[in-house]
């Protein structure tokens, strides 16, 4: 069969991500060209901002503030969508599969909440769906895990999978500042959005962990499963105290497989400062990946930022048209029935360190320990740091051994009522 000449592509969304696709494509024709076997003609730009009409040098007439245009036009192939959000951008993917339409997407919220229904829809509609640049940005993970990794049980995936916070954390570790000022410095440097809830609270870290462990695992993991906390409770101490113990503080994603159950969770963790995932400053992502036969694997790179995010969508596009003028299109892999299950964060076994604010007098960690141990609590163990005569207070960590969460929540709640503990301060939990 003859490749197609050209192949009609319909990108919908022109913002910081979408005008790096559309200039990719507009720049360099002829190797796209080569790649794809066809010429990969942009045929519509949807986007309701009519003020970007006429930008980065595509032609006015292009552009549409409609999704019938797109949809409905028999000349598009392949529809990239770049908008962003769960709504509209999930029913708009969901009826351009419908439609026949191939679609390359980089939204993780929108794959991590609806990955079982689209994959359907393209299965059904004999349609491809890829979704590179969902998860980490320019780093190639959807088609290692998918093909390159596939002959492997993954056993674990930890990884920094959010630039912001990782940014933000690099500069609290390096120049002992609070977490207020990191993110103003983010902010400053367009590295945080105006509103940056969805990555200091590791819901971005969360979406992506679950697209990436439903595929690892091969079992639908929705976003709410991934237990989630964020990095707004360090403080500029946590840091010192965890240099001093040999340990970095980072915001990791984590998923192990643990029997039938998969442990998903996105929360700040100790880890060894001379692991790799510990080197891992700034912007950049990190993914360790451990399979039960190639070992450890690490993808590291630019988890954001147009020109990276480009690599992954127009590559997508690129394995489409190659499909599609082989007569082949993707075949959705989806969730194995009798999948495992996800273990609940209360049954998570770590280890812990705790900070706590104590009256600075004879007796006192007996009584802190004893607590710890009625809900047996190992403690490895005990620093004081700081005292303050004035106040007669003390600032105590203590690290423990493997611990359930649950045991340690109902101990931290019970040592917080003793009336020698004035404040319990932070507790993170340990991964080394
Ligand atoms: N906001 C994300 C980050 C990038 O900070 O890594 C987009 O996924």
């Amino acid at each position: 069969m003859a490749n197609k000449e050209s192949i009609g592509i319909g990108l919908m969304g022109l913002g910081v991500i979408g005008g790096g696709v559309a200039k990719v494509l507009m720049s360099k024709p002829e190797a796209l060209a080569r790649e794809a076997g066809s010429r990969l003609v942009l045929k519509k730009v949807l986007e309701i901002d009519r003020s970007k009409h006429g930008t980065l040098g595509i032609e006015r007439s292009l552009f549409t503030t409609e999704f019938r245009d797109i949809v409905e036009d028999p000349g598009i192939d392949i529809i990239i969508e770049l908008i962003g959000g769960e709504h509209p951008a999930f029913e708009y993917i969901r009826e351009c599969l419908q439609r026949g339409k191939h679609v390359v997407t980089a939204n993780k919220e929108v794959m991590s909440k609806h990955w079982t229904e689209l994959q359907t829809a393209a299965d059904r509609y004999k349609v491809s769906l890829r979704y590179e640049a969902s998860v980490g940005g320019g780093i190639p993970l959807i088609a290692p895990f998918q093909e390159d990794l596939v002959a492997n049980d993954i056993r674990a995936i930890y990884a920094i999978l959010n630039g912001t916070t990782n940014y933000i954390l690099t500069r609290m570790a390096k120049e002992g500042i609070d977490f207020a000022e990191a993110l103003r410095k983010a902010q400053e440097l367009g590295y945080a959005e105006a509103d940056p809830s969805k990555d200091i609270d590791g819901i971005d870290a969360a979406y992506k962990l679950a697209i990436l462990s439903t595929i690892a695992f091969s079992t639908e993991i929705r976003p709410e499963q991934v237990y989630c906390e964020g990095i707004s409770r360090l403080q500029a101490r946590d840091f010192r105290y965890a240099r001093e113990l040999g340990y970095a503080i980072k915001l990791l994603a984590i998923a192990k497989r643990a029997g039938q159950y998969v442990e998903a969770r996105v929360h700040p963790v100790f880890i060894a400062e001379e692991s790799l995932l510990a080197k891992v400053d700034g912007v950049y992502n990190a993914i360790n990946v451990e399979g039960d036969l190639v070992g450890n694997v690490i993808f590291y790179g630019q988890g954001a930022g147009p020109s990276a995010t480009s690599s992954a969508v127009v590559s997508d596009v690129i394995k489409i048209a190659q499909d599609i003028n082989r007569g082949t299109v993707g075949r959705a892999r989806l969730p194995q029935p009798g999948g495992l299950k996800v273990k609940p964060m209360s049954e998570v076994e770590t280890r812990y360190y705790m900070r706590m604010n104590v009256a600075d007098r004879a007796g006192v960690l007996a009584q802190i320990s004893k607590v710890l141990g009625d809900h047996n609590i190992s403690i490895s163990a005990v620093i004081q740091k700081e005292s303050d005569p004035t106040t007669q207070t003390a600032e105590i960590v203590i690290m423990t051994h493997p611990s359930k969460e649950e045991a340690v929540r109902a101990a931290l709640k019970e040592t917080e009522r003793l009336a020698v503990v004035k404040e319990i301060s932070n507790f993170v939990r340990v991964e080394a």
